[in-house]
């Protein structure tokens, strides 16, 4: 059961052998396969979110500490002094399809090692095979797909059908008609606009300005105005994820940051507040563009109902930025989802449960 759902697979006998004998059916799983972090939820109830990060021991010493040769997830950050770190994902793809370095091999390892992980946390059986629905972004090419796809496969992930985060989004919250989904993640913001039927590549827009472009500014305004100061990166992620806002408030961000190696507090509001800024005017243009090119009879239905899912989601005061930005382009209504941790991969999970076989390769095609 992969893209092609025609194709009588190896794994779809499997499937149906396994049914036909009354053993075991598959477990469905969606997940939302992120760059700076991926969730599953599965059709069993169990749900996990994880960071999207591999790690290597660095030499015989933290292979002794850590007593395994890979670690997956949010125990890499912990542990980041005493491993070789490898992100998978770059811009929301597969980062190896999109080098021919000495690295690629590393990266396609580590996004296999981030597969063979998620598919643990879905808990299937012995012999229970896994089919999963993958949110990839909007704009994700054939090959950025078929490489999901294949490496997914690769990992004991038999079924496989990929589709655009904010579709999947729009299909958890049943916003299937007169909406538009703006998913903003780390490596992209993810634009689509629902009318009623499957999105197609004219419905959607990935703008390549995202939560790591807001923490690389950030650094770079911070190293600028103040180089005594010792930061990095994932400093600057965590304070920006604590203080962030695009409205004026009187809370100031205060962080304790070394100078010399002394612990010293420092105010960065103004560099947290001008780099999240950014983000309103993109994701503005993003909706603008996809509501200009709507039939504009119904262009006012989609400008009203516009959904942001995704961890920038949370910055403080988006709403309000967002449909201001919106007033000087015909104005606008915006929401923000509840779940945005699991949105995606709840939706992306509704659409393996709910869509009939016959749908999946047309899923893939167009979304
Ligand atoms: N409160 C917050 N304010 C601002 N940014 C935040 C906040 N919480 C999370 N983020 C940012 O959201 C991004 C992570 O969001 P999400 O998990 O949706 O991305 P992703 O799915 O990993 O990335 P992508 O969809 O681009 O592949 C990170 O850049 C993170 O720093
Ligand atoms: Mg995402």
């Amino acid at each position: 059961m992969n893209m092609d759902l025609n194709r009588n697979t190896q794994a779809d006998s499997d499937v149906q052998s396994a049914s036909l004998n009354g053993s075991t059916t598959a477990v469905k799983v969606g997940i939302d396969l992120g760059t700076s972090r991926s969730a599953i939820c599965s059709s069993k109830g169990d749900r996990l979110v994880m960071a999207s990060v591999v790690g290597w021991p660095k030499d015989a010493i933290s292979a002794k500490v850590f007593g395994r040769k890979v670690l997956v997830g949010d125990a890499v950050l912990e542990n980041r002094l005493a491993l070789k770190t490898c992100f998978p994902l770059k811009d929301g793809n597969l980062a190896f399809t999109q080098t021919d370095g000495d690295d690629k091999e590393t990266l396609r390892k580590a996004g296999l090692h981030l597969f063979t992980a998620l598919r643990q946390a879905a808990n299937p059986g012995p012999n229970q095979p896994v089919h999963a629905v993958i949110g990839a972004p909007a704009e994700a090419t054939r090959e950025n797909k078929q490489a999901i796809i294949d490496l997914a496969n690769e990992a004991g992930i038999e079924g496989v059908m990929v589709v655009s985060e904010p579709f999947a989004v729009a299909y958890a919250l049943d916003a299937l008609e007169d909406a538009m989904v703006v998913d903003i993640g780390a490596g992209t913001i993810d634009l689509c606009r629902m009318a009623g039927s499957l999105p197609g590549v004219e419905d959607q827009v990935t703008v390549f300005h995202a939560g790591n472009h807001v923490d690389a500014r950030i650094c770079e305004l911070l190293r600028e105005q103040r180089p005594d100061v010792q930061f990095t990166p994932n400093m600057i992620k965590q304070a920006k994820e604590r203080f962030s806002s695009v409205v004026d408030t009187h809370k100031r961000a205060l962080v304790q940051f070394p100078i010399n190696g002394r612990p010293t507090e420092i105010d960065i509001t103004d560099q947290i507040s001008a780099a999240v800024g950014e983000l309103v005017p993109h994701i503005t243009e993003g909706i603008q563009k996809l509501v200009s090119t709507f039939d504009p009879e119904f262009q006012h239905r989609i400008r009203n109902r516009v959904i942001v899912s995704g961890g920038g989601s949370q910055v403080y005061g988006l709403q309000e930025a967002l449909e201001k930005g919106l007033e000087e382009l015909g104005g606008g209504h915006v929401v923000i989802v509840d779940d945005a941790v699991y949105a995606g991969a709840q939706g992306a999970l509704k659409l393996a449960q709910e869509m009939p076989e016959e749908y999946w390769q047309q899923l893939g095609e167009n979304s």
